[in-house]
């Protein structure tokens, strides 16, 4: 199927050590690589970083204003649509402690979630009244039947909180699915995307979700901290900031006024952002963002598509192998995790052969991205036959 990119060029440019031969990376739903073109843009501004007078203005807060507006075209929404923070957790803490929820309310969660996504919503309901349900899966699956029909029929169901892509199985649920039921309901949907975005496209435009948040360390390729929450639009207004700071302000970046104290709010989604954010992390995503949108996030999307049909067709053709994540391709995105009858044997095999997977909940995680090329694939299908 084609591409829509060269990807031994691109593997040539921008991970040398992937055409050198040293690694094979699989694991993306650890920790993303970084492309050479981030490493430069993080080197170039670090040195500048260090001697602080070779700094410009546009080295402060204009790189996070194109952070946000990368992030924003990439999931389909508006640069006032996004709060920069510094881990997927912020964004899903920012969605328990501020979306509208109280005593009598419920949000309906699964089993089998990363705790990122359990433990906020675990302790905002403490703290804040309302009541948190794990819906039990079916095996190893989200049970969206049954989280689609309370939605429809259990009134006390004022929100739903889930991940987009399981971090263990890599099933992927159907947000316009659930997120159409919710606005039907007029209640709350929050989404963890870190596991799916990069990989997969999000067009928030047309997928109704409330907030998501991710991280950029995995499937965007970025350094550590740099992250993001998505706020619809039209409930900036209507959240009040868990957190505040001299940046979540309406006077934020009016550096002649900073002992004004004017309590506004800002009226778009940096009122969610507190204070100072690690500019150098947004600086390395900007970089790997423009070349995730260079090359076309649907292009990408078709070839780790690819990637991931080969390696689950390779592994279905050994019966005493089991597949965690599902076959449908549309229940699916980057993750395929596989049972084999000697994990830790295989595990052993696969890093002796440098190549780098993880080990989640009994099983091998293989997570191929955008740079990773169909010999990758057929490696780590060989050491595992
Ligand atoms: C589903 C999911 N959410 C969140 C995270 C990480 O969250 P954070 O960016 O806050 O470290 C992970 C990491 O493994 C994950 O798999």
């Amino acid at each position: 199927m084609p591409t829509g990119y060269d990807v031994q060029a691109l593997r040539a440019r921008e991970y040398p050590w992937a055409a050198r031969g040293d690694a094979i990376h699989l694991d993306h739903a650890s920790i993303g690589v970084i492309p050479q073109r981030s490493r430069d843009a993080l080197a170039e501004y670090n040195d500048k970083r260090a001697e602080m007078h070779a700094m410009r203005a546009e080295d402060f807060f204009p790189r996070l204003d194109r952070a946000r507006a990368l992030i924003a075209q990439l999931l389909g929404a508006s640069a006032e649509e996004i709060a920069l923070t510094t881990s997927t957790s912020w964004g899903i803490n920012l969605a328990a402690y501020a979306l509208p929820l109280g005593p009598g309310d419920l949000v309906l969660g699964s089993e089998g979630e990363f705790p990122a996504n359990v433990y906020p919503w675990m302790s905002a309901s403490k703290a804040r009244g309302f009541s948190y349900e794990l819906i039990p899966m079916i095996g190893r699956m989200v049970d969206q039947a049954t989280i689609l029909h309370r939605i429809a029929t259990d009134l006390r169901v004022k929100g739903v909180a889930l991940s987009w892509v399981s971090f263990w199985t890599g099933e992927r649920i159907d947000l316009d699915a659930i997120g159409s039921a919710c606005r039907a309901r007029g209640i709350w949907f929050a989404v963890d995307a870190i596991q799916g975005l990069g990989p997969c496209t999000l067009d928030l435009s047309r997928t109704p979700v409330d907030i998501v948040s991710g991280g950029a360390q995995k499937w965007l390729c970025s350094p550590w901290g740099a992250a993001f929450a998505y706020v619809r639009g039209d409930l900036i207004a209507q959240l009040e900031p868990p957190a505040a700071g001299w940046l979540s302000q309406a006077s934020a970046g009016d550096f002649s006024r900073f002992l004004d104290y004017d309590p506004a709010w800002r009226s778009d989604a940096q009122r969610f952002e507190v204070g100072s954010l690690p500019i150098q992390d947004f600086v390395g995503m900007n970089a790997t963002l423009e070349l995730l949108l260079e090359l076309g996030p649907a292009h990408i999307e078709r070839h780790v598509a690819s990637l991931v049909e080969r390696l689950i067709t390779g592994l279905a053709a050994r019966p005493d192998l089991e597949l965690y994540t599902p076959r449908d391709p549309t229940r699916r995105a980057a993750i395929v995790a596989v049972r084999t009858p000697d994990v830790a044997a295989d595990s052993q095999r696969l890093r002796a052969a440098n190549i780098v997977h993880a080990v989640r909940e009994g099983a091998i995680r293989l997570a191929p991205h955008f740079h990773n090329t169909a010999d990758d694939i057929d490696r780590a299908l060989a050491l595992l036959a």
